[in-house]
Parts: C-alpha cells; structure tokens; sequence
C-alpha cells in the first residue's frame, strides 16, 4: 500500500501553473478596485475596505487576500471560477454573489465547525483537506492512486525525518563550505543588487529592479513598474508592501505575513537560519528529477521553515508558511544561477511562488558590503505613486 497522501500534492502542482496564472490576472482587477474604499488606518480588517465580506470578518486585508490564493489553490479554479465574469471590467463585481460563493460561504462556516467541535479550533481541516485541488471532491478511493509510482513530495506541514539522513549539523556544513566558507559568509554585512522583475504585479511585464539586504534580515525590493514603483521593505521589526493601485497602497504587513517576509529577508543571509530554529529535521524530497536533502527547522508554536539543499551543497529551494483564513498556505522561494560575489555563492534568480501568484527576480549584478542608508528598509517613501 503506497503512501497516497503526496499523491495530491503533485497533482495539484501539474495542474496549477494554469490555475496560478488566471488567478493572478484576477489579483489585477482587484488591484483596480476603487480607491475610494481605501481606509487612512495602516491595517484595516477586510470587511473595512471591501463590500460585502459575510463570513471571513476580522481578519486584515493582506491575510484576506491570501485566503483568496487559497481558496483558488485549494480548488484550482481562477478567480472567475467563483466570481462573476464581470470582475475582468469591473472590480466592484467582485462583490456579486454567485451560486459558487454562496456555497464558498456554507464552506467557511462548515470548515469552522468541524475545527471548533473536533479539533480544538486548530485549523486543522481546510478547503484543501477536503478539496485536494478539485472543486467537486471525491467520495471514493482511487486504484490508481493507490497503486501509481510513489514520488517524494514531502512539503506537508506535518514531516517526519527520513532514517539514515545526515544530521542538520552535516547538512549546514556542507551548504556553507558550498557557498565559500564561514569565514568569508561571516565577511558579508550587506548585499546590494540591480536587474529585472516580472510577476502578475507588473502584469507580465519585465520592469527594472533594485535590491538591498542587511544582515541580519533587513532587505528592501523595489520593482520599477510602468505606471509605479512597486516597494517591499522590510527593517528586521516591521515590514510594508506598496502597490499603488490597490484598495490599501501602503500595506503594513501583519502576523505570518510580517513574520514572514522577515524569514525571506534572512534568506540573503541564509546560514543564519541555522541559529533562528531551535529544532531541526532531515529528510529527502525530489525537485525535478534531482533527489535533495530537507532541513526542516522548528520553534515551538512557529511554523516550520524547509531549507532544500542539493547534490552541489547548494540551496535549491526555501519553503516557509503564512496564515490565512482557511488555513495555511505555503510561500516558496527557488534559487539558482549561483555566481561568485566577494568569494561567496549568491544565487541570480530568484523565484517567488505562492498561492496568488509568482514573481522572478533576474540579477545582472550583485555587490557585497556597499554601505546602504538604513531609512531605504523603512517605511516606503515611493518616488512614483
Ligand atoms: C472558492 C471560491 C472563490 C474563489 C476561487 C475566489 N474567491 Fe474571492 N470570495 C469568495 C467568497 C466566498 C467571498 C466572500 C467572503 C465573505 O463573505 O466573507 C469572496 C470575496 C472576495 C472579495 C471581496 C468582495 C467584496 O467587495 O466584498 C474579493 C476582492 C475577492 N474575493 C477576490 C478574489 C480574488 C482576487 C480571487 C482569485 C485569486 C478570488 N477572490 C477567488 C470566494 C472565492
Ligand atoms: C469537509 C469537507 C469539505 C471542506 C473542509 C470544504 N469543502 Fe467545499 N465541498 C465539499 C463537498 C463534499 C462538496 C461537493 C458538494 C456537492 O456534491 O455538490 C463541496 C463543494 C464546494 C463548492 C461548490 C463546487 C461546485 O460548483 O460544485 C465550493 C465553491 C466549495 N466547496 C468551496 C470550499 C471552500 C472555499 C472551502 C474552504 C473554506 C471548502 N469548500 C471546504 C467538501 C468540503
């Protein structure tokens, strides 16, 4: 009997490349929604801002819009797989209730019930659990997914460490004797970079990019998009998004996504991580065809980070959780094209991938140790709004 749980994983993983790119030119129609709903509040909930929210109150707009990834990840429909048609002209139709949102709502409730009477009120069950990528979920097993080759896809948040891996001690060593050394990571203070980026937020379109990170997690992006400069800061306490032609321009980032964007910032300086977690895991997975090693790190009442090392000792890949609400919802980085920079490996593209959407960043240079002025991880003060 073959383990069918991955199974799902890599279903949903073909199928959604498609799913992903429509649910992400949805995004942009939200992106148009009127700023005239926009709140002066740093973090308003998302009932403050949009029409006609029923069942998922209280929780604020950055939280409610990965809930929206997630619903459209868990079911792979678009986002006009549920919503009107109309949201592709008009943003205000997001507020339509179809047949599939009303059902949407029943589901929220639902979800909620079934974790308050039988688990504790741990999101334990979510649309995923039931859905596995699919808007009209099975009833009964499948032979075929029974009796398929297994493939190794370990990513949910419950891991168990393969026997016989190497320790996270030999792991760590290996990855940083990879990239150059602890002595010459150690030298690295501070990486400043320019290039290209391209995701549903540039709609497509590649736009120039600068980059700055400071150890030890202070790292600011800022997208040159067409009509707007696209910011992401973060200055190792608090963290923004600035995407002018959304409801809230200015996004003060909060709980998993403040959280969140912090690990991401330590990911320019990545041995750290070995320190920031308390208990480490490892076990084996697959990228592609290439066979890595997953360092899973752990501190009690915090959700996972995974670390992908490769064959070379290289990070091929960082996996981190965010919180919405109907469950959590992964957020990945991959890297490659590793080139040497002051006598260490730093990897030129990088790829973002999450449940809304998926960005490339593409160096054309990297530079270590240029001194950087500390107010550029502050809060965004846009050239172009
Ligand atoms: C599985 C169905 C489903 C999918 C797919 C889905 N949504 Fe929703 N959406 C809902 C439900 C249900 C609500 C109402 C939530 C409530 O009442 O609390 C909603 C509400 C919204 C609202 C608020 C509308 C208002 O003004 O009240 C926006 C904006 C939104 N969704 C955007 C999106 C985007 C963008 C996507 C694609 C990434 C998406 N949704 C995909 C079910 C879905
Ligand atoms: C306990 C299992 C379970 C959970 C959890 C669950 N669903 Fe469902 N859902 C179902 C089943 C079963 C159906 C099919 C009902 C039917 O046969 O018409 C369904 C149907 C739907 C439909 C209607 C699809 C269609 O057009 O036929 C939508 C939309 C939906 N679910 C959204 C969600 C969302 C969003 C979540 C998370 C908030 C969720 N569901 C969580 C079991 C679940």
């Amino acid at each position: 009997m073959k383990d069918v749980k991955n199974r799902g994983s890599i279903r949903g993983r073909r199928l959604a490349g498609g799913a992903i790119a429509v649910a992400a030119s949805c995004l942009l129609a939200v992106a148009f929604l009127a700023g005239q709903k926009a709140s002066a509040q740093a973090q308003p909930m998302a009932e403050e801002v949009y029409s006609d929210v029923q069942v998922l109150k209280g929780i604020p707009v950055d939280e409610f819009n990965d809930t929206m990834g997630m619903f459209a990840s868990a079911l792979l429909l678009d986002c006009v797989g549920c919503h009107s048609p109309a949201i592709t002209h008009d943003p205000a139709a997001f507020a339509i209730p179809t047949p599939r949102i009303q059902r949407a709502r029943q589901m929220v409730v639902m979800m909620n019930g079934i974790n308050r009477t039988y688990f504790g009120g741990e999101q334990r069950v979510t649309c995923f659990t039931c859905h596995n990528g699919d808007y009209f979920p099975g009833q009964a097993p499948s032979l075929r997914l029974q009796y398929s080759e297994l493939v190794d896809d370990p990513h949910p948040l419950r891991f168990f460490a393969a026997v016989g891996a190497p320790t996270a001690e030999e792991v760590f060593g290996r990855y940083t004797e990879a990239l150059g050394g602890a002595d010459r990571l150690a030298a690295i203070t501070s990486i400043t970079g320019t290039g290209t980026y391209v995701g549903f937020d540039t709609a497509h379109a590649v736009v120039p990019m600068e980059f700055y990170a400071a150890r030890p997690n202070k790292r600011t992006i800022v997208a040159h998009g067409a009509l707007s400069d696209l910011i992401w800061a973060y200055d190792g306490t608090n963290g923004w998004k600035y995407q002018p032609d959304t409801p809230v321009p200015l996004l003060s980032l909060t709980g998993t996504s403040l959280t969140g964007i912090g690990l991401d910032a330590m990911a320019s300086f990545p041995t750290q991580f070995q320190d920031a977690f308390s208990e480490w895991q490892v076990g084996y997975g697959d990228i592609g065809d290439d066979q890595v090693e997953i360092l899973r790190g752990g501190n009690p009442g915090e959700h996972p980070v995974e670390l992908y090392i490769d064959d070379a000792g290289m990070l091929r890949r960082f996996l981190r959780w965010t919180d919405t609400g109907a469950g959590p919802v992964p957020v990945r980085m991959d890297f490659s094209d590793y080139r040497e920079v002051s006598g260490v490996q730093m990897p030129f593209e990088v790829v973002l991938t999450w449940t809304n959407g998926q960005s490339t960043l593409q160096f054309d240079q990297l530079e270590a140790n240029v001194a950087i002025d500390d107010a550029i991880f502050g809060r965004p003060q846009p050239d172009r709004p």
